[in-house]
């Protein structure tokens, strides 16, 4: 091909070299992925009327729900809710450059301005279930009754029934927009955040990897010893409610 039946090139971030970074740090990660195995646990074991293992799956997202929202406030830099919790002009903004915007437009070294709010609502979402799990009661034929429930009075726990079993719809429309959010990115624009999610790297344009070097990387042996108290609280509390 001569030059000038080349295809005009120019430098755009596409053709730009790409730096691998480090994005998510352990305890997220590790985070991330045992709630989703909870989660999907405590749903099955649901189908399947095995209430103490639904129990424990459930004290489990407890467990992770209170270490994550501790990780919000002493974690790595991205990890912190001040990180990634925008104002509405940005979250605005953003969505506004999500359709034709450039990976430097939409790239940031932690989640963007919506995603950001996303994780809020998941966390609330799924907080919501598991602690109205624990007033929740099954008196038909499992005659299960949920650690906390012999401390409320009868209205108060048929409420929080009330609300473990129309909660979950909201927490399958939300994971079902976040994981389409997920595949949106992957096959749309291109960009691996799943991927990212399990390594804690990510590939970006070189021209804005500086944003990344810039990630205050915590310590994860002190996320995992935060993660270990939180479920010793959560157990204890089982345990003292249960008499022992
Ligand atoms: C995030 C964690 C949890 C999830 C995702 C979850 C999910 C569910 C779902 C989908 C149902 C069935 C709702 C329906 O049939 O409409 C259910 C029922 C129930 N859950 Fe949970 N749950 C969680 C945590 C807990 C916890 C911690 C406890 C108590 C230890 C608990 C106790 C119960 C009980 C007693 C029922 C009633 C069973 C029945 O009606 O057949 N759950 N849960
Ligand atoms: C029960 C199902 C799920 C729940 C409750 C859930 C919840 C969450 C939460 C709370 C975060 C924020 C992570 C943090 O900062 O600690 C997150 C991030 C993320 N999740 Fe999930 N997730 C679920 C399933 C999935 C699945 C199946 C995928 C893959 C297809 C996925 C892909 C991602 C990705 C890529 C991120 C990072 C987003 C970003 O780069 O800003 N999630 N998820």
């Amino acid at each position: 091909m001569s030059d000038q039946t080349k295809p005009h090139q120019t430098q755009t971030e596409n053709s730009e070299p790409e730096k691998t970074v480090r994005l998510w740090d352990f305890p997220v990660r590790l985070f991330h992925w045992a709630l989703v195995v909870a989660i999907a646990t405590s749903w099955w074991s649901n189908q399947e009327v095995m209430i103490d293992i639904h129990a424990i799956s459930g004290y489990s997202v407890l467990a992770l729900v209170l270490f994550r929202i501790i990780w919000g406030f002493v974690g790595s830099s991205n990890a912190r809710f001040s990180d990634f919790l925008a104002g509405p002009g940005k979250v605005i903004g953003y969505m506004r450059k999500l359709p034709n915007g450039s990976v430097r437009d939409l790239t940031y070294p932690g989640h963007n301005p919506a995603g950001g709010w996303m994780v809020v609502v998941l966390i609330v979402l799924v907080a919501i279930q598991a602690i109205s799990g624990l007033f929740t009661s099954e008196d038909t034929f499992l005659f299960f009754d949920g650690p906390l429930v012999a401390y409320v009075s009868s209205d108060f726990a048929s409420t929080m029934n009330f609300i473990h079993h129309t909660n979950i719809n909201l927490i399958y429309a939300a994971v079902a927009l976040h994981v389409l959010a997920a595949i949106f990115y992957l096959m749309v624009k291109r960009e691996n955040l799943i991927g990212a999610m399990i390594t804690g790297v990510r590939k970006v344009p070189e021209s804005i990897a500086n944003s990344f070097t810039q990630i205050r990387f915590a310590s994860p042996i002190l996320g995992i010893a935060i993660l270990v108290v939180c479920g010793l609280a959560v157990w204890g509390m089982v345990i003292i409610a249960r008499g022992g």
